[in-house]
């Protein structure tokens, strides 16, 4: 028998790109009624990749957070995973450049997992049962990031619901932000064309509706197994966090939550709203900002609820569904921290939330078809990146010789006065960010 303790999140940490698009904006170019997609949707801004920001550059960017502000030592990390929809090589794992470029261990497990969305939570639950077992980790801790950029063609009904971020996890014994329960799991998968990116697209095609009601069938399939197995009904959960698409898909689910739960005759039901008011919205906001991120929309609402609730959360207990089309859906609940001290102001989103930028239709698809032609063979040329876009950090600048391309900057003084330096190999970027 194997010696298992209780894990969970002991921090998070979450990279907010420095562009975004405002909702109304985009229903204005695409002629919709800016209604649709504010009030139907529930959107507000999305988050837009900078040109020379890509899954790589925002893993390490949230990591780096994340090692920073929780002063964690990367020499402690045993094992690395990186979830993400948006590959960017069909061989080599987007975790073998964030392993360089922060530094970790040789002696250090990494690799990717891909599920759609649900990619970070598959990762996730690998790496808590890994640090469950301590004959295998020895007190060492895993770093799970999920990272994407997501999105969909131009003027499609995709289009308000995509977004661009990263957030990191550490897994580990004595979470200090959420220490999962420690019931049987509650998964469900079953083979569904909702959505899917054939690897010669940049961009995700969909079956809205049907990836809408494939991702209601995984909760409430999940959701009960979970029910019984723990006896847990909906008034035993504070907070109900859901993957979230784009906001008014996690209404869509506290919704379907409860017409089970009072179909089922469960005592002392409030009115929805007032239900849905309290244990769900709370957590939505930093999604409303930032849009769709796929594998860490769950995450980035549990990072948006603890950085800013103005309730007492310590030591409440949180639910956390996972989904990625396909598919593959997770249910399962953990306990909130007790000091909040833990992960105040560390999270990373204020910051990010203080320096973004505003772009207007143009600049948003001028950004768009830079990042495109970025992905192919040859892009590589110093300064190909305007300097007055340039992210500050680490920047991907193309490829050359098959190979990607990634440069450190500090914009405030190399700009107008430096060249793009590419990394070098042997210096980890996150000694230098
Ligand atoms: N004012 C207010 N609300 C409005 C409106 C207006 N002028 N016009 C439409 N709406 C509402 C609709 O009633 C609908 O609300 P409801 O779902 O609560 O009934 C909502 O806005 C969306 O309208 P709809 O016509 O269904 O939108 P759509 O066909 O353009 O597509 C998605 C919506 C979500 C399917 C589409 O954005 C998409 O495919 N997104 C990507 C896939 C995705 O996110 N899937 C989720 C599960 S993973």
């Amino acid at each position: 028998m194997p010696d298992t303790q209780k894990i969970g999140i002991d921090a998070v940490a979450v990279h907010v790109p420095k562009y975004f698009i405002d909702l109304k904006t985009l229903a204005f170019a695409n002629q919709v009624d800016p209604d649709k997609y504010t009030i139907g949707l529930g959107c507000r801004r999305m988050a837009v990749a900078a040109p020379d920001e890509d899954p790589v550059t925002m893993a390490v960017r949230a990591a780096t957070t994340l090692l920073k502000n929780y002063s964690i030592n990367p020499r402690d990390i045993g094992m690395l995973i990186v979830g993400s929809e948006s590959g960017v090589d069909g061989a080599k794992p987007i975790a073998s450049y964030v392993h360089g470029m922060l530094g970790l261990p040789s002696c250090c497990r990494s690799f990717d997992t891909k599920h759609a969305c649900y990619s970070a939570t598959a990762g996730l639950r690998m790496a808590s049962d890994w640090c469950a077992v301590r004959s295998a980790s020895t007190g060492k801790k895993a770093l799970v990031i999920a990272t994407d950029v997501a999105r969909y063609s131009v003027g499609s009904a995709g289009e308000p619901t995509q977004g661009a971020g990263a957030v990191a996890l550490l897994i580990g014994p004595d979470a200090r932000v959420l220490e999962f329960d420690l019931y049987p799991e509650a998964v469900h998968t079953e083979e569904v064309m909702d959505f899917w990116r054939p690897s010669y697209r940049s961009t995700a095609l969909v079956d809205g509706d049907a990836s809408i009601n494939s991702y209601l069938d995984s909760l409430v399939h999940t959701y009960s197994l979970y029910q019984k197995a723990s006896d847990l009904d909906i008034n035993r959960y504070d907070h109900l966090l859901f993957h979230v698409p784009f906001p008014k898909m996690a209404y869509k689910a506290f919704s379907r939550l409860y017409e089970l739960e009072v179909s089922q005759r469960r005592n002392g039901v409030a009115p929805l709203k007032q239900e849905y008011a309290a244990r769900t919205e709370p957590s939505l906001w930093a999604n409303r900002e930032l849009g769709n991120i796929y594998s860490g929309s769950l995450y980035l609402s549990l990072a948006g609820l603890i950085e800013r609730s103005t309730d007492p959360i310590s030591g409440k207990r949180a639910g956390l569904f996972s989904y990625g089309s396909g598919s593959c859906g997770e249910y399962f609940s953990g306990r909130l921290g007790t000091d909040p001290q833990a992960w105040k102001g560390r999270t990373g989103i204020e910051e990010g939330m203080k320096r973004r930028v505003e772009l207007d239709y143009r600049k948003y698809l001028e950004f768009r078809w830079a990042g495109e032609r970025l992905a192919y063979e040859g892009s590589y040329f110093e300064e190909l990146i305007d300097p007055a876009v340039r992210s500050d950090g680490i920047a991907f600048l193309g490829i050359r010789d098959h190979q990607r391309i990634y440069a450190t900057y500090n914009v405030s003084r190399d700009r107008d006065s430096e060249p793009a330096k590419p990394a070098q190999r042997e210096v980890p970027v996150f000694n230098s960010l």
